[in-house]
């Protein structure tokens, strides 16, 4: 099977707005946030989309384990341009 890849470019047209899904990166991996409502465009989460936030997570008040506790569905990888 073969991994759907994301450049940093392709994934900011993944900001969820116009229609466009909401979807961020996170240590390299993916993620749709459509299923979760503060990641909707008008909330505060709708900022992160489109982009790779890992340094900004690191900085944020939630540890790793809010992944295993969100089950975001993974859509597929960031690859270098
Ligand atoms: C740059 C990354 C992030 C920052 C700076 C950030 C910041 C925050 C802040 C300040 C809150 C509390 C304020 C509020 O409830 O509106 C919050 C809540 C929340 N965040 Fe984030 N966040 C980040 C990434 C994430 C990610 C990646 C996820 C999911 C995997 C996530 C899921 C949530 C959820 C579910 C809440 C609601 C908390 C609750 O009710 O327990 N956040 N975030």
């Amino acid at each position: 099977m073969t991994e759907k890849t994301f450049t940093l470019a392709q994934l900011a047209q993944y900001d969820g707005q116009d229609g466009h899904q909401p979807y961020f990166a996170y240590e390299g991996t993916v993620y749709d946030a459509s299923g979760i409502p503060n990641w909707q465009p008008n909330q505060n989460h709708g900022l992160l989309t489109g982009k790779d936030i890992t340094e900004e997570f690191n900085r944020s008040p939630h540890g790793a384990e809010m992944f295993e506790k969100m089950h975001l569905p993974v859509v597929g990888k960031l690859v270098e341009e």
